[in-house]
């Protein structure tokens, strides 16, 4: 069916090509005859033929043969305006009718590579220059000041950053190389922005030869500009959600698999499935205890419950995902020397039973987690307190919907504003997404599982409530920091440190099997190369390392691992690329981040339009969030808002950001 009409659209095409090819052979022949005297025919007789030339060349296939007859049927028709004075039905509305006639075979129409770039250089420069003026801060503060251009303006820039790529649905998943209905449904498989790479890869370098673009080179890591340790802790927290490739060492497509549930719905807090969420809250509750989650306290702080009793998982929590790296744990306990296991086994003892397998990784993730279980059980006490009548389901599943909006506005209001090198901020206006092309159900790709691990901003070391930490083994899992800090000091901690600087020859020892896993990830899901990904951005293309990388060590120790430009794994290339100027990730991963975040988080069911509008009944309670929720979520922007309403002493908080205080525009 589909090569019939595609026959028939190419009939119909060269039908057209025929018919206004003669009839402007014709004009021509006939303007180009007029006698002496009448150079204006003349000239239009020439135009008839250069308007020909243009036929020919979209017969050929070349779209620029599409504007070269409009200039002249432009030109044409300005001559009988102008010139002649004989304008309309019998001249004008003709010429018109030639160039209208191809607009429907345009899209059929290739545009020829030296076109193609000239027109990425020229967008781009105007795209700059569009971004420059957001960066200007008296323009920035007056389109602040005037919402309804505030909100178009934000429109604007999502749309520009989404619409950088093809929307959903992706072709392409990696369950086959070719598109099934099964790789079309089956989100187990991940998701991928391109097609299997041709490149054999067992021909590109070994991971030995990339090592020196990951490890660090001297004592000093290079610190990020920009970022305090919140970013890296947030990130992480983020990402651990829904980038979740699956772990299971049984199944042999493991690394092309995930366990998510593709949208930001909190897993790490309330779990990946209902039963897991049921284990988590409290049974039976009272009414003071309506619609809450399991906590206890600790040195006089509200943290979750422990996941162990004694050497075993409490039985309560036997359906909660095992905290990834458990079996370390054990093995340590069972095999280390006695002080080891002592210590470790009080390690494995202060595990969280989270709803999340990694949100027990390192401190920072439990700090994020333990804020937003306080600020459920504060949301549905004052729920309940508001509502005598609801039950324990509504009060839990209302306090659910207003964590989860808020959640998603610190990652667009707080976290991309924090990433984003304008000045602009950028509002969760859910409304961009309500009518958006890209408004299309979520499906996590492979490339994102590679380009958000960010691993080079952890730094080697991290102080908490005054006691230095290495990052290496002993840090990993191990909640103790965070107890002993207090959830305040441990917020003021985090946003008081330099995170390292994302980039490579960056990436602290104990986390460089991470990043050797990556490579070896990106690999069997036979991932194209950087370069290819450059083209689907609609990039300029590279032709040396120096493209990659302006850094003339990291561009060579790239041409001596694979020798082509066009080899580079995309793992690779993305983390070399130099930083971009005052953000703190490199160009290609902004964009990724940026276009995803958007696409995913405002694509959210809570945010979409019946769901997330309030009743137009200001008195009447919101369905979805209640008054109260939704009081809450327009009063919450940054991760700060969330912690001042969850800790003892709010009043005297200290710096609380992603941003370094004092951080100056590069
Ligand atoms: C000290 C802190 C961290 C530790 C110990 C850690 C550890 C790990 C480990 C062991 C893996 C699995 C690697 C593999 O076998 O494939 C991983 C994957 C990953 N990490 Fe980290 N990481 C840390 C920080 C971060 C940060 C700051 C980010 C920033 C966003 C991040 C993002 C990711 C992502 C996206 C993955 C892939 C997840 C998946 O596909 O399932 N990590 N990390």
């Amino acid at each position: 069916m589909a090569q019939n009409s595609a026959l028939s659209r190419q009939t119909v095409f060269i039908a057209t090509c025929l018919i206004i090819g003669l009839i402007m052979a014709y004009r021509g022949y006939i303007y180009f005859g007029a006698g002496p005297g009448e150079g204006v025919l003349k000239l239009l007789g020439v135009l008839h033929f250069v308007g020909i030339i243009g036929i020919f060349v979209m017969a050929g296939g070349g779209r620029h043969g599409f504007w070269l007859l409009s200039a002249v049927n432009i030109a044409a028709v300005a001559l009988f305006i102008f010139v002649i004075e004989d304008a309309w039905l019998r001249n004008t509305l003709l010429h018109i009718i030639f160039s209208a006639a191809f607009l429907s075979h345009l899209p059929y129409l290739n545009v020829p590579r030296s076109v193609e770039l000239m027109r990425r250089k020229l967008l781009g420069k105007i795209g700059d220059a569009a971004m420059g003026l957001l960066n200007i801060p008296w323009l920035v503060g007056l389109i602040a000041k005037i919402p309804p251009l505030d909100a178009f303006i934000n429109r604007i820039v999502i749309n520009r950053i989404v619409n950088q790529v093809r929307n959903r649905p992706h072709v392409f998943s990696t369950k086959t190389p070719y598109t099934s209905w099964s790789s079309l449904t089956d989100t187990r498989w991940s998701a991928r922005h391109l097609e299997a790479s041709p490149i054999d890869q067992t021909t590109l370098p070994a991971f030995e030869k990339l090592r020196p673009l990951f490890a660090r080179t001297e004592d000093t890591q290079r610190m990020c500009p920009k970022s305090t340790c919140l970013f890296p802790s947030f990130a992480q927290y983020l990402t651990d959600g829904f980038i979740r490739t699956a772990t299971d060492e049984t199944s042999p497509d493991r690394l092309k698999m995930n366990t998510s549930n593709h949208n930001i719905d909190l897993c790490p807090l309330y779990g990946r499935t209902e039963a897991q969420t049921h284990a988590l809250r409290v049974h039976n509750p009272g009414p003071a205890e309506r619609g809450k989650l399991k906590s206890q306290i600790e040195n006089g702080e509200e943290f979750a419950p422990f996941l162990f009793d004694g050497d075993a998982i409490k039985p309560e929590f036997a359906l909660l995902d095992k905290p990834l790296g458990l079996e370390n744990l054990d093995k340590a306990i069972a095999n280390g020397t006695p002080e080891v296991a002592k210590s470790v086994h009080e390690k494995r003892g202060r595990l969280f039973a989270f709803g999340g397998d990694r949100a027990n990784s390192v401190p920072q993730t439990a700090m994020i987690n333990t804020l937003l279980l306080r600020e459920h059980n504060r949301l549905a006490g004052e729920i309940g307190e508001r509502n005598p009548g609801w039950e324990d389901e509504q009060v839990f599943e209302t306090a659910r919907n207003i964590v989860i909006v808020q959640f998603i506005k610190v990652v667009v209001e707080d976290y991309i504003n924090h990433i984003a090198p304008s000045e602009f901020r950028i509002k969760a206006d859910p409304k961009a997404a309500w009518h958006a092309k890209w408004n299309r159900t979520n499906w996590i790709t492979t490339e994102f599982s590679l380009l958000y691990r960010w691993h080079a901003l952890i730094p080697d070391e991290i102080t908490w409530g005054g006691t230095t930490h290495q990052t290496n083994r002993s840090y990993f899992m191990n909640n103790q920091p965070l107890i002993q800090t207090g959830l305040a000091q441990a917020f003021e901690d985090m946003s008081a440190q330099k995170a390292g600087e994302l980039g490579p020859r960056n990436t602290t020892e104990a986390l460089l099997n991470v990043e050797e896993a990556s490579v070896a990830q990106g690999r069997f899901c036979e991932l194209r190369p950087f370069s290819d990904y450059l083209e689907y951005m609609r990039r300029l293309p590279i032709e040396k390392m120096s493209d990659i990388s302006s850094d003339p060590e990291v561009a060579g120790l790239l041409q001596e691992a694979y020798g082509d430009v066009e080899t580079v794994d995309f793992f690779v290339g993305i983390f070399c690329e130099d930083r971009v100027k005052n953000a703190p990730l490199p160009s290609m991963i902004l964009s990724f981040v940026a276009l995803d975040a958007f696409s995913q988080a405002l694509t959210n069911p809570l945010l979409s339009e019946h769901v997330f509008k309030p009743p137009t009944d200001p008195e009447a309670d919101h369905p979805t969030f209640s008054r109260y929720g939704w009081e809450q979520i327009a009063a919450c922007g940054s991760l700060r808002d969330l912690v001042a309403r969850n800790v003892a002493n709010p009043g005297s908080l200290g710096f609380i950001g992603m941003t370094q205080q004092g951080w100056q525009r590069e």
